[in-house]
């Protein structure tokens, strides 16, 4: 069922667990998410980026998403959210089409621009009920074919910076750089000392970016250290794509395209519960109010 995202949140939140929230790309990768929702009995958010948006069409998007959290997963609580929403535009668009969540992400504009673009998203969300989520010093890195590329630099959020943002902008949940990449980096990393002081001076929940490519146990440290929600986005693409790419080079004769994609979406149910299991989020449907 598609719920709000604030009632997952305040359950991971007092049960000290992170919900996954899984960039989806297309159809197939939506049911795998909410199949593997029922599956392992988690909470789960869903979120499009803009590219997907593209590809998709919002209102597609939104009707596939919302039927399927209905008609698949009638009995585990499921988010929409926008993911790096880059401009008033998109997010007002999002909120009009009932995501109950949306992401701007002004985080390479200068912080007072960021600041003042944030809190026009959050006055207009705010009135209809919806959460926003804010950016503070923009986590670099992309989807790229060498996925164990290193990258050049990965800048971190400044304390300051993210302490003043939360204030002006009474964003809900906030991101911010903390060493972690998109993509699969060979160097990228959580820097817990900052972490930490971020959940010291910040009460709001945080959310770690980039969450394909960091260990297992890295991730754990960091649920313990009150991180809530974690993005999932290159780990995904990957599982589909192998499995894709190991039935047509074994199926070359085949012409119905579902015998081609079925193998996709087992692969992505498997990744996402592996990640439920992982975040704790797995057998926690009761903690939902
Ligand atoms: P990964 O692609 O590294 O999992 O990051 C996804 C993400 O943070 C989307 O905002």
């Amino acid at each position: 069922m598609l719920v709000h995202i604030k009632d997952l949140v305040q359950g991971a939140k007092k049960n000290g667990y992170a919900i996954g929230a899984f960039n989806i790309a297309n159809f197939e990768s939506v049911l795998a998410v909410a199949q593997a929702a029922v599956k392992a009995g988690s909470p789960a958010i869903i979120q499009v980026s803009e590219s997907a948006i593209q590809y998709m069409g919002l209102k597609p998007i939104t009707h596939i998403v919302s039927t399927v959290a209905k008609n698949v997963a009638a009995n585990v609580p499921i988010s929409l959210h926008l993911d790096h929403g880059s401009s008033f535009d998109t997010v007002f668009e999002c909120i009009s089409s009932g995501f109950t969540s949306v992401h701007i992400d002004a985080s390479s504009l200068p912080l007072d621009e960021n600041i003042n673009l944030t809190k026009q998203v959050v006055k207009v969300a705010h009135a209809r009920r919806v959460w926003v989520q804010g950016e503070v010093g923009a986590i670099v890195g992309s989807h790229e074919k060498n996925i164990k590329s290193k990258l050049k630099v990965i800048p971190l959020a400044k304390l300051d910076e993210i302490i003043q943002f939360v204030k002006q902008t009474r964003v809900d949940t906030i991101a911010a750089a903390i060493g972690t990449a998109h993509g699969i980096h060979a160097n990228e990393d959580i820097v817990f000392s900052l972490l930490k002081v971020i959940k010291d001076k910040v009460k709001i929940p945080f959310v770690l970016h980039g969450g394909s490519g960091i260990s297992d146990a890295k991730i754990r440290k960091a649920i313990k250290q009150g991180v809530n929600i974690i993005n999932v986005g290159t780990d995904l693409k990957v599982a589909f794509c192998r499995a894709l790419i190991g039935v047509c080079l074994k199926n070359k004769q085949e012409t119905d395209p579902r015998n081609l994609l079925k193998p996709t979406i087992a692969a992505v149910e498997k990744a996402v519960l592996g990640k439920m299991k992982l975040f704790g989020s797995a057998g926690r449907v009761a903690t939902i109010s």
